[in-house]
């Protein structure tokens, strides 16, 4: 079993400066266990969208639109940070999680909240949920590394939607990853032309082993997950049936990345995730 308290503090930080950080044994399981370990103090824990961006489309989406005869679901809904703001905005919400630990802290924040319901249940599976939702919310919980779950758990969003219906969602950036690589390269050889020194100084900095650029995984020791190139996310939502598919950036501040010892170009554009937005067609 995992011990994230054991884990040592720069470790810990590097990991959760990577986008969103997973803990998972190898084999790409994904395991509610893991979750539950981190569920208490997950907001101080990790990067995150909800909290740690400079621009979220998400938020723009929810406050420039009228929700208040839908039914959300905030699927992966972790310890609950967005599940409030939901339950202001939208008539009645559920949040999901495979996570008891976390599911336990999205009842906390919602106690009080009639029109709020946190159930646990995996995202692979659905709970009488056909055809349910107008909305359907992911915030980074499309992590799986295994591309047959990753598939499943598309096919239950789709299902699960009500027709007409649309997904809003947080998704690891694949080419994030990519950007940085590149900007590291490029801003050591403004000062050098050691081309093949600056790229292994760059493998090395940004832990180039451990992507698996061929398929969209990163591994952080032993632990995987999921991240996404933008041509995969047009791919795998198209066929699974969404349409009206748009694509946004979710933008992160360089000073996460230099706390963590990574890179830190802070005239450049920042390091991302994607924001997705579609539709599942009348
Ligand atoms: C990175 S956290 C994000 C939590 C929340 N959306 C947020 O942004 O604060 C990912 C969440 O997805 C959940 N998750 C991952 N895979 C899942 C699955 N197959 N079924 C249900 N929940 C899952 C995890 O338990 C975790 O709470």
């Amino acid at each position: 079993m995992l011990n994230f308290e054991s884990r040592n503090k720069k470790l810990i930080l590097k990991y959760t400066k990577q986008s969103l950080f997973i803990f998972l044994k190898p084999n790409f399981e994904m395991k509610a266990s893991d979750w539950d370990l981190i569920a208490k103090d997950y907001y101080t824990q990790v990067i995150s969208p909800l909290k740690d961006c400079t621009a979220n489309p998400l938020f723009s989406e929810l406050d420039f639109n009228s929700w208040d005869d839908k039914i959300v679901l905030d699927a992966g809904c972790g310890a609950g940070r967005l599940l409030p703001t939901l339950a202001k905005k939208f008539y009645y919400v559920y949040g999901k999680d495979f996570s008891k630990g976390m599911i336990e802290e999205s009842k906390k924040v919602t106690k009080g909240m009639e029109n709020v319901n946190c159930f646990v249940g995996d995202l692979k599976k659905s709970y009488n949920e056909k055809n349910k939702y107008d909305v359907l919310i992911s915030v980074n919980s499309l992590l799986d590394p295994s591309v047959l779950n990753i598939t499943k758990i598309i096919s239950v969003f789709y299902s699960s939607m009500k027709k007409g219906g649309i997904f809003l969602g947080v998704l690891p950036a694949m080419e994030s990853y990519l950007y940085q690589s590149m900007l590291f390269v490029d801003k050591k050889l403004a000062h050098s032309n050691a081309e093949k020194l600056v790229e292994k100084q760059m493998k090395k900095q940004l832990d180039a082993k451990n992507f698996d650029y061929s398929v969209g995984r990163i591994e952080f020791d032993g632990l995987y997950q999921k991240a996404f190139y933008e041509f995969e996310i047009k791919y795998r939502f198209q066929k699974a049936g969404f349409k009206n598919l748009k694509i946004g950036k979710v933008l992160y501040d360089w000073k996460e990345w230099r706390e963590a010892g990574q890179t830190y170009y802070p005239k450049e554009q920042p390091p991302w995730d994607w924001y997705v937005k579609c539709e599942k067609p009348l």
